[in-house]
C-alpha cells in the first residue's frame, strides 16, 4: 500500500476560476484538503463538483488559479498515484468484469503477474462480484457497472482517490460496506475526495465543501456544520447557508 504523509495537504485549490464558454463553472474556489481523510463535495446539479474532480485529475486546465495534487500539478504521469471515478462510467462493456478491473490495474503499472491477480481478485471480492468475474460488463445491472468502476478506480491501491458519486446506485448493504472500507484505507493514510448528494454520504466524511454556483458555500465536519448553524441535520444546515448566502468556515 502506497500511504501519504499524515501531515501533508493532499489537494491544495487556490482561487481557481473555470469556464465552459459563457458558463462558470467554478468561481474563484479555494479548498485545502489534508492527507487520510474522507472529503465531501456536497451541492446541487450544476454546483461545479464534476468540474472540480476533473481538474484534480488534470483532464482540465484552470482558466486562473492553482491547482496542488500530491504536491505536483496534476496531469496524466499521476496516474499510478490517483485513483478516478468518473461519474459517467468508462468501461468496456463488452470486456467482462475480471478483464475491465485488470486492463485499469495494468495501465496503472500494477506490472507483476501474481501480484496483479492478488490485486484483481481482493478488489473483484470487495466489490461482491466475484461469481460474476467472467460475465461482461453488458450483462449486468446499472449498480453493479458502478460497482466494477470503483473497482477500476481503487484496484492499484494509490494514495489518493477521486471518486464522483461513487455510491449512486448502490444497494444499501453495500453501501455501508464501501464506508468500511473508505474509513480503512483512510486509516492507512489513504485520502478520499468524494462528491455526493446524498447527506447518508456527508455523514461519513471527516469534513465537508458544501457547494454552489461554483464556490464552497461553507466548509468543517458534519458536526461543526450542523453547530455552528444549530440544525439537527446536514440538510438543514446545507439550506442554512444557502439562504445566508455568505462564504463560512466551520
Ligand atoms: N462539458 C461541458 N460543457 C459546457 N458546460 C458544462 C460542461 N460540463 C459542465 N458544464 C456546466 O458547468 C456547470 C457545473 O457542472 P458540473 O458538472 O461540474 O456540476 P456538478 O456539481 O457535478 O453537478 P451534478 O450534481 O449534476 O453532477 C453547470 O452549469 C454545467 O452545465
Ligand atoms: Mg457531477
Amino acid at each position: 500500500m502506497v500511504t501519504s504523509d499524515s501531515n501533508q495537504v493532499a489537494v491544495d485549490v487556490n482561487e481557481v476560476t473555470f469556464r465552459y464558454g459563457n458558463i462558470r463553472a467554478l468561481d474563484a474556489l479555494s479548498l485545502e484538503i489534508p492527507a487520510g481523510i474522507s472529503f465531501g463535495l456536497l451541492g446541487p446539479n450544476g454546483a461545479g463538483k464534476t468540474t472540480l474532480i476533473r481538474l484534480l485529475v488534470g483532464l482540465l486546465k484552470p482558466k486562473s488559479g492553482s491547482v496542488r495534487v500530491l504536491e505536483e500539478a496534476p496531469s496524466r504521469r499521476m496516474a499510478n498515484r490517483v485513483g478516478y471515478m468518473p461519474q459517467l462510467h468508462s468501461l468496456y462493456t463488452e470486456l467482462s468484469v475480471r478483464q475491465n478491473v485488470d486492463f485499469f490495474a495494468k495501465i496503472n503499472r500494477l506490472s507483476d503477474g501474481a501480484e496483479r491477480a492478488r490485486q484483481v481478485e481482493e478488489t473483484i471480492r470487495l466489490i461482491d462480484l466475484w461469481s460474476r468475474r467472467n460475465d461482461s460488463v453488458v450483462k449486468l445491472s446499472g449498480g453493479m457497472r458502478q460497482r466494477v468502476s470503483l473497482a477500476c478506480a481503487i484496484v492499484h491501491n494509490p494514495p489518493l482517490l477521486l471518486l464522483d458519486e461513487p455510491t449512486v446506485g448502490l444497494d444499501p448493504e453495500l453501501r455501508v460496506t464501501f464506508w468500511e472500507h473508505f474509513a480503512n484505507l483512510n486509516k492507512q493514510g489513504v485520502t478520499i475526495v468524494v462528491s455526493s448528494h446524498t447527506m447518508d454520504d456527508a455523514a461519513h466524511c471527516d469534513r465537508l465543501a458544501f457547494m454552489r454556483d461554483g464556490r464552497v458555500i461553507a466548509q468543517g465536519s458534519p458536526d461543526e456544520l450542523r453547530s455552528n448553524t444549530r440544525q439537527d441535520t446536514l440538510e438543514d444546515a446545507f439550506l442554512y447557508y444557502v439562504r445566508s448566502g455568505g462564504e463560512h468556515a466551520a
